[in-house]
């Protein structure tokens, strides 16, 4: 049934991840942890790591054009790239304006957003406003991350936790179906917990630049705060949309830790198999984490048009947030 409202309803996804493959047993040969301790605490067996020289830009090059090739889209068409994500390959230009260039869709506009691991969350609300408002028609939303360009290979606490890749969508003005709501926030004070404490203004560390800046995470904090917010903003997404949790096809969550992914699937009454799962292979992707696991449910066939789909991210700032759509 059709109506004057318009949604954004997303036309195609893609995703990339680079090559290099680091397993846990690889992390183990020169950090003191075991495959058994990663997996059993994060769900982790795996993760993919940029090669030297591979940006951000480049990973979110990859994933936007089978995105784009996926919608039907060429870049002629695209009137707004918006990027999620926390390790740009510059301070500036944004990462934004580099894939923009590198697809030839100059012209539009293109920026980036930062939210941490809720990136792509951030961007996939700020681009519904644009379409829903009318002034956009085709947005590029993309999370892209090489996260582990500031990780401490010695610090076994962080290092085994994340991984580099991107994920895209293209989302197009629709009156049928798409982006139901979505829900945004964050709470700046407990920024120590999770943060890179270095940057411009700031300064960097004498004699470092920006090399050797690391995450610092008080995990077991975040793990905390992750499963309480992430609890809350699922309950507030049904509410706001009028539904029972019983309605939703799948949880597309950001993918951090299992153990934040079974509680909140718990929270939701879903069994595991309406779950998207990717920690165990790529491991905690930051911004790209939510959309390359949506990408992989939809080209794998899990998840078909009409469905409604529930996607959760949260990340440091703190930032948390979530989208209720309908595929
Ligand atoms: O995406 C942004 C949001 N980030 C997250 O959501 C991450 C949230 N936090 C987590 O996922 C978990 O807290 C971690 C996976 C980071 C840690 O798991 P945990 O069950 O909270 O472990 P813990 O930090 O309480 O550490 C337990 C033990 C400690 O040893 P002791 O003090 O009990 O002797 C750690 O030193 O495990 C030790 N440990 C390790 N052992 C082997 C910590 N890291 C490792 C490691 N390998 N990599």
């Amino acid at each position: 049934m059709s109506s004057d409202r318009i949604y954004s309803r997303i036309a195609g996804t893609g995703s990339y991840l680079p090559e290099k493959v680091l397993t846990n047993d690889d992390l183990a040969k020169f950090v003191d942890t075991s495959d058994e301790w990663i997996a059993a605490r994060t769900g982790i067996r795996q993760r993919h790591i940029a090669a030297e020289g591979e940006t951000t830009s480049d990973l979110a090059y990859h994933a936007s054009v089978r995105a784009m090739e996926a919608a039907g889209v060429t870049a002629a068409e695209i009137d707004l790239i918006v990027v999620g994500t926390t390790t740009p390959d510059l301070i500036f230009p944004s990462t934004a304006c580099l894939l923009q260039h590198r697809l030839g869709a100059n012209g539009c506009g293109a920026f980036d957003v930062n939210a941490a691991c809720s990136g792509f969350l951030y961007a996939l609300s700020v681009a519904d406003k644009f379409i829903k408002s009318g002034d956009a028609k085709t947005v590029l939303v993309v999370g892209a991350e090489t996260l582990t360009r500031m990780v401490d290979w010695g610090e076994r606490t962080t290092a085994v936790l994340f991984g580099d890749g991107a994920g895209a969508v293209v989302l197009k003005a629709d009156t049928e179906t798409g982006i139901l709501s979505t829900h945004l926030h964050a709470d700046g004070g407990k920024k120590e917990l999770l943060w890179n404490p270095v940057g411009v203004s700031v300064g960097f560390k004498e004699g470092e630049k920006n090399a050797g800046v690391a995450i610092q995470m008080s995990g077991s904090d975040v793990f905390k705060y992750a499963v309480r917010a992430l609890d809350s903003v699922v309950d507030e997404t049904l509410e706001a949309n009028g539904l029972d949790k019983h309605d939703l096809d799948w949880l597309i969550p950001h993918q951090a830790n299992l153990r934040i992914i079974e509680a909140t699937a718990k929270r939701l009454d879903m069994p595991m198999d309406r779950v998207v799962v990717t920690v165990d292979k790529h491991g905690n992707t930051s911004s790209g984490s939510v959309p390359l696991a949506l990408d992989q449910a939809v080209r794998s066939g899990q998840v078909q048009r009409g469905q409604l789909l529930l996607l959760e991210a949260f990340g440091g700032g703190f930032t948390w947030g979530s989208a209720l759509l309908r595929y």
